[in-house]
């Protein structure tokens, strides 16, 4: 593929076997923006903004139009990379008109290349709808944060023998369903290498180990944005919140004891 083509969903699926994918999340322009000068190939719009940017608890509450104002953001910072929109809590699961609705959405208005939706087999329908109706889909088992409630709490998936079982049955019938790629959450490290040498679509994995095809991490735990507690699988690269904090009260003291704004920030 040439140098400067943007990444397509089938792009994504090609690399499977050739080079490791690498995905990050973006809620805004300037984030998006940096993710896709530094080359990052696919930029998701998780719907985790919901704690990130927004302050709620869980992702539960997260709207659709809140997903499509941070989707539009981030696909203007965007040149190269496939900007996917993560399908909110309640919008794609009450029936496959909504969810092709609602999906077809995040292309139209919010200028995504995907959306991502949560859920194994029971979801393939989904998926087929999708896909057959011109919209890429990006699949995600293990832990599904939008079944919070059911699976009682963020726990590694997978380590039951049928759960297991049940886990890599969904990634077989999402990729016949025509996933283009799919997360795996969560899982031990010897589920998710069996579930990728098991498929022909490529895994991105978040604290599912080394085998997947892909990584892909929450950019505020990458940038050390979210505090001291973090999952295990977070390496922080950076630690920014810290940062800004000393920014803030630099500056705070700088204007209380008159050393802001200097002459050099002044006009004759
Ligand atoms: O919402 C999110 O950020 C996700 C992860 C896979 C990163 O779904």
């Amino acid at each position: 593929m040439n140098d400067s083509a943007p990444w397509t969903a089938e792009c994504i699926r090609a690399l499977k076997g050739c080079e490791k994918i690498v995905a990050l999340t973006a809620a805004e322009y300037g984030m998006a923006k940096r993710l896709d000068e530094a080359g990052i190939q696919l930029i998701l719009v998780g719907d985790s903004l919901g704690m990130t940017v927004l302050g709620y608890e869980n992702t539960l509450p997260v709207t659709l139009d809140e997903m499509l104002h941070h989707t539009a953001a981030v696909a203007r910072g965007t040149r190269r990379a496939l900007v996917m929109a993560d399908m909110p809590f309640l919008s794609y699961q009450v029936s496959v008109e909504q969810a092709i609705a609602n999906a077809g959405r995040f292309l139209k208005e919010a200028r995504a290349g995907a959306v991502k939706i949560e859920g194994g087999a029971f979801r393939a329908p989904t998926v087929a709808a999708l896909v057959s109706n011109g919209i890429p889909v990006l699949g995600h088992i293990g832990l599904t944060p939008q079944s919070l409630q059911v699976l009682g709490g963020y726990k590694v998936q997978g380590r039951k023998l049928d759960e297991a079982a049940r886990l890599r049955a969904d990634a077989l019938a999402l990729q016949e369903a025509g996933v283009f790629a799919l997360v795996l959450e969560c899982l031990p490290v010897e589920l998710a290498r069996e579930i990728t040498a098991s498929i022909r679509v490529p895994t991105i994995g978040i604290g599912a180990g080394p085998h997947c095809d892909g990584q892909v991490l929450v950019v505020h735990d990458l940038l050390g944005l979210t505090g001291d507690r973090h999952p295990k699988f977070v390496k922080q690269y950076a630690q920014l919140g810290e940062d800004m904090k000393a920014a803030f009260e630099n500056f705070r003291r700088d204007v209380q004891e008159g050393r802001f704004p200097g002459e050099e920030h002044c006009y004759t």
